[in-house]
């Protein structure tokens, strides 16, 4: 009974807390835009799903070793479907496996100061390139041959830039909601990396803005339009994912239509909660229903409540 009234505070403190949030900026998202109820705990846990796909799939395709032939014991669970070692130039392979590599040490520090325990359970992945494809039906794109993220540079490029968006975007919605120093000095450094992380590789991207992706006849720069436009139909919460080049007004201050690093119109990064992210993640623009990278769903208590609550 204690335990009931002691939630039911802590719920209408939250909602509280979360309607002056929504007056502060008079914007009303709705319930399936708004951020999820949790505690730091089962946010940062929630994150290692994240994580554990961020870095499974770059050390994969950069270097062929996964995070428990890196770190035996940090996390334990299926290995992932269909990871290969991808085509890439040097440079970005070198950039990949440090990414790969500073992302098992962001899971072990939510291990040993959030979690206190390890392994930590790990989602079944499936990183095959037929996973990938199916990003593309969303928006009735079908390429002959099919897209396969391991073929070069280029379109592993984009799947990282996936990968460290979604990271990134995550940790920028729960920053304000993270609870006690020590876990917001873990947050806090780790949106940073991982903000640092997705400018490095959008500006790799940026780079390669007018080459096309082999073997096809379009440019990296349509590659980040298509991607951005599946991530924005999926998450169902309005424009936050953009390519490369965009229309002045959502350039910075509407002054460029350069697009390296996606803001919104003060230039702060865009958010995205954790019913949003499991949305475009899932591929099925449905947080309950599995799939795509994702097969069999995250790990971890703030999912299972998700799937029991049923915030599709
Ligand atoms: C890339 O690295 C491999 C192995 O380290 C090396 O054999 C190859 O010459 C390098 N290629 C270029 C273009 O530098
Ligand atoms: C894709 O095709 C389906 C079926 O034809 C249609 O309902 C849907 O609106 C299309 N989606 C887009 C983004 O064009
Ligand atoms: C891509 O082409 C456009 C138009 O020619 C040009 O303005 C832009 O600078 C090019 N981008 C890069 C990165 O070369
Ligand atoms: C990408 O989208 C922007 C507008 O959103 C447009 O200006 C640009 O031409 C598009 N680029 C390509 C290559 O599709
Ligand atoms: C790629 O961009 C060019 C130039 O903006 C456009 O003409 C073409 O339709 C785009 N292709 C795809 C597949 O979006
Ligand atoms: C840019 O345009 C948007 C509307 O599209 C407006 O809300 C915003 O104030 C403008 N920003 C600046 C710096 O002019
Ligand atoms: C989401 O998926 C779940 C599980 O498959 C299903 O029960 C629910 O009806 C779906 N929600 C929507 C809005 O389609």
């Amino acid at each position: 009974m204690a335990t009931r009234s002691c939630l039911c505070v802590f719920l209408f403190l939250l909602v509280a807390f979360q309607s002056t949030m929504v007056k502060a900026n008079t914007v009303i998202p709705s319930s399936r835009c708004r951020p999820v109820l949790a505690s730091t705990k089962e946010k940062l846990e929630f994150a290692v799903n994240l994580h554990i796909y961020k870095a499974e799939l770059v050390l994969r395709a950069s270097v062929g070793r996964g995070i428990n032939d890196i770190s035996p014991g940090l996390v334990e669970g299926p290995a992932p479907i269909g990871a290969t070692l991808a085509n890439l130039d040097n440079r970005t392979r070198k950039i990949m496996e440090e990414s790969g590599l500073a992302t098992i040490g962001h899971i072990r520090d939510i291990a040993n100061i959030i979690l206190r325990r390890s392994p930590l359970s790990m989602p079944q992945l499936d990183l095959s390139p037929q996973a990938f494809e199916k990003y593309l039906d969303v928006i009735n794109v079908t390429l002959k041959p099919p897209f396969n993220i391991y073929a070069n540079t280029n379109s592993f490029l984009l799947a990282a830039a996936f990968a460290s968006d979604y990271l990134k975007q995550y940790y920028a919605g729960i920053m304000p909601w993270i609870v006690g120093i020590p876990e917001r000095e873990l947050a806090a450094g780790i949106a940073v990396y991982e903000g640092a992380s997705y400018g490095v590789i959008r500006s790799l991207l940026n780079d390669r803005a007018n080459l096309t992706v082999p073997p096809y006849t379009f440019t990296v720069e349509n590659l980040t339009n298509l991607s951005a436009q599946i991530g924005n139909q999926l998450g169902g919460c309005g424009l936050k994912d953009e390519g490369l080049v965009v229309p002045l007004p959502l350039g910075a201050e509407n002054r460029t239509t350069g697009n390296v690093i996606a803001a919104d119109v003060n230039s702060l990064p865009y958010t995205r909660s954790a019913l949003e992210l499991l949305r475009i993640v899932f591929i099925t623009g449905n947080a309950t229903r599995p799939g795509g990278v994702f097969p069999r769903g995250f790990e971890g208590t703030l999912y299972h409540r998700i799937l029991a609550l049923k915030q599709s």
